[in-house]
């Protein structure tokens, strides 16, 4: 057996307070999303965040693409890790819910290092491979049933040093419940075996629902 230890509550804010501080901004768009009942586990956990702000950050990544905004905490992570002449394109196809993006990406002063765009996700990703984009950083979290799609598409668009991360790709630890009949399990189950038989390298991350970090 490999040796992990057990991450409790305790030690997540024992990782927390011997990191940086969270900004005001997210922390305000953290307590909004509790605000919003069982749908605030949309939004990717704050250790996935700084994850992703540390990749930002040590890769000096300039371009990302978003895939899944909700009410903006990812986007606005990367954000405010880009610097000054970073962007990020972002994907949702829920306008109400971008409205409120919007604002906390205001408040925070990075709007204009963001392109939000309320679509459906797959005819975004047509039009970006049409007009031959490419970014350093795409990241992966909507609706499951797509996500083979968004891969594969993903791909397309990655820079040759890119990295493409993907959410929620141990479900709970519901991957290796070999008795769930549940659909989306099955699509992610899916999915994760459409990435071990890609030639793209990977590597899984165990911090919140589970990150898969793919590179060519
Ligand atoms: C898990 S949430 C994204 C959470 C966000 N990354 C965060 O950390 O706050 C998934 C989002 O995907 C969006 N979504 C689902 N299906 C979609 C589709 N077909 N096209 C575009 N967006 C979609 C939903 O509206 C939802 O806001």
């Amino acid at each position: 057996m490999d040796k992990n230890i057990n991450i409790d509550h305790k030690l997540i804010e024992y990782i927390f307070t011997h990191t940086s501080n969270l900004h005001p901004i997210q922390k305000e768009l953290i307590k909004y999303n509790e605000s919003l009942g069982h749908i605030k586990r949309l939004q990717i956990s704050i250790l996935q965040a700084n994850f992703l702000q540390f990749l930002i950050k040590s890769k000096n990544i300039n371009n990302c693409l978003e895939v899944g905004t909700f009410t903006g905490y990812s986007t606005l992570s990367m954000a405010l890790s880009l610097k000054k002449n970073g962007k990020i394109f972002t994907i949702d196809k829920d306008k109400e819910k971008n409205i409120i993006a919007k604002s906390f990406f205001k408040k925070a002063k990075v709007s204009n290092k963001i392109k939000a765009e309320v679509s459906n996700a797959n005819d975004a990703l047509i039009k970006l491979i049409k007009n031959k984009k490419k970014y350093d950083l795409i990241l992966i979290d909507a609706d499951k049933e797509n996500y083979i799609s968004y891969f594969d598409k993903s791909l397309k668009l990655l820079n040759k040093s890119g990295l493409l991360v993907v959410d929620n790709i141990l479900w709970k630890g519901e991957v290796i419940n070999v008795n769930s009949n549940d659909k989306l399990t099955q699509k992610i189950k899916r999915f994760n075996l459409h990435v071990k038989k890609s030639k793209i390298n990977k590597y899984i991350l165990p911090i919140g629902d589970g990150f898969y970090i793919c590179w060519k």
